[in-house]
């Protein structure tokens, strides 16, 4: 899988430098190209003669030495990369990375680069646990890094517990597979939904519910990034659309989400619906803005169509229909009459009772179900990290 990729490592100062040696020589052996961009701090504890030797390629630390084989040095790193990789990767580089900090080479070209980022932190337990390098490490995650959580036991300084960098094996293993999976989706047309869809009573009113579009548009990302054709239709959201998408189709109401998917689902060859669809819509929908008066206001409302239960109807074969459950009892039982109902291979269900999951939040906690009854308990992640762990999941056989 990594044959011929090129990797950029970026060299950090932390004691696990010296292991950073063994990530290039096994990248290497796997048949990949690794450039190394070294902080200063990092050629305290390993020199740049290593690097250079090991890597087969000059070693970049200074911003401001004579640049002989690039032409700026940064931006041509940063593109030149099909991946980039920051190996051990202290506190302080994912503090800057997570704030967009560019005050020295690794650091700059991180800002640069558009190709997936991977972090393997290692440091002291006592600041890998501390809030701070947490919360980097979650905006990190949820912009789209790929973290290689560090291992637990004895680390250099005498502590213990988690923070020593994972093995050199396990590094080259995540970005493996990374490649792999990146090659599975590549040319799939996936359909994404996401967001609320808002239901009109008048020009100014409308019923809606308190979907962002988060958990949508983290799966519409991580499907670009593992090179699928993405088609997103998504309800009202102040997201920003994913870059990378093959198109974004934005709509109001159930009926309008339901068209776009129907015509849309015809050519893809996953389809996932993470939008929360109204399930009913004022019946009539006033001309003008509804006066008040002294009297109560009674709306009737009629059911929308169940746009997923029609998509399982026409389901065809080979194609995957991935549903999203949310509810605040029973979640097992009423995720699966709804996978059975609407004829899907998976179903998504989060508790939204639970603080941190469902609507609104960064991160999400859900089971993973199958049709065939298998159940993947997920704990709490960015929604990206959800996001990977359903591709991972529902990926096809190949
Ligand atoms: O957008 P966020 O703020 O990040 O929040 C994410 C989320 C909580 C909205 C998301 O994780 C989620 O759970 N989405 C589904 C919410 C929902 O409406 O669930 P449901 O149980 O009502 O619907 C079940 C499935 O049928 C869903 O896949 C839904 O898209 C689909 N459906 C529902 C009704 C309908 N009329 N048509 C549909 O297609």
């Amino acid at each position: 899988m990594l044959q011929g990729k090129k990797i950029l490592l970026g060299v950090t100062g932390g004691i696990a430098a010296y292991k950073a040696v063994e990530v290039v020589s096994r990248l290497r052996k796997a048949g990949a190209e690794v450039r190394v961009v070294m902080t200063r701090e990092a050629t305290e504890f390993v020199t740049e003669l290593t690097f250079r030797e090991i890597s087969g390629n000059p070693v970049t630390v200074d911003m401001w030495a004579p640049v002989q084989h690039w032409n700026v040095a940064h931006i041509s790193l940063a593109e030149w990369a099909d991946a980039a990789l920051v190996a051990p990767a202290t506190a302080n580089i994912m503090a800057k990375a997570a704030l967009g900090i560019a005050d020295d080479m690794l650091t700059t070209t991180l800002l640069a680069t558009t190709v997936p980022v991977f972090f393997a932190p290692a440091m002291n337990s006592n600041m890998y646990a501390h809030p701070a390098t947490q919360k980097n490490i979650n905006i990190l995650a949820e912009r789209g890094a790929h973290i290689i959580p560090p291992g637990t036991g004895k680390l250099a300084c005498g502590a213990e517990g988690p923070g020593r960098l994972a093995e050199p094996a396990e590094i080259v293993a995540a970005l493996e597979r990374f490649f792999a999976e990146g090659d599975r989706l590549a040319g799939v047309k996936v359909l994404v939904t996401a967001a609320g869809t808002i239901e009109p009573i008048d020009p100014v009113r409308y019923i809606g519910n308190r979907s962002s579009g988060r958990m949508g548009y983290a799966l519409a990302e991580e499907a670009a990034a593992r090179g699928a054709e993405v088609v997103l239709v998504s309800g009202p959201s102040a997201l920003q659309p994913p870059t990378g998408l093959k198109k974004f189709i934005s709509v109001e109401t159930a009926a309008e989400m339901r068209e776009a998917v129907l015509r849309e689902a015809e050519t893809s060859r996953i389809v996932i619906k993470a939008a929360a669809v109204a399930d009913y819509r004022p019946k009539s929908v006033s001309e003008h803005k509804i006066k008040k008066n002294d009297e109560e206001l009674s709306i009737i409302l009629e059911k929308n169509p169940d746009i997923l239960k029609e998509l399982g109807q026409k389901k065809r074969p080979g194609q995957i229909l991935v549903g999203f459950a949310a509810e605040t009892q029973n979640l097992l039982q009423y995720a699966r009459e709804k996978m059975e109902k609407k004829n899907l291979d998976f179903i998504v269900a989060n508790d939204v009772t639970k603080p941190g999951a469902g609507f609104n939040t960064a991160t999400n906690l859900v089971k993973i179900i199958s049709r065939d009854g298998g159940i993947e308990d997920v704990p709490m992640m960015t929604k990206r990290e959800i996001a990977k762990r359903i591709f991972d999941r529902v990926l096809p056989e190949q």
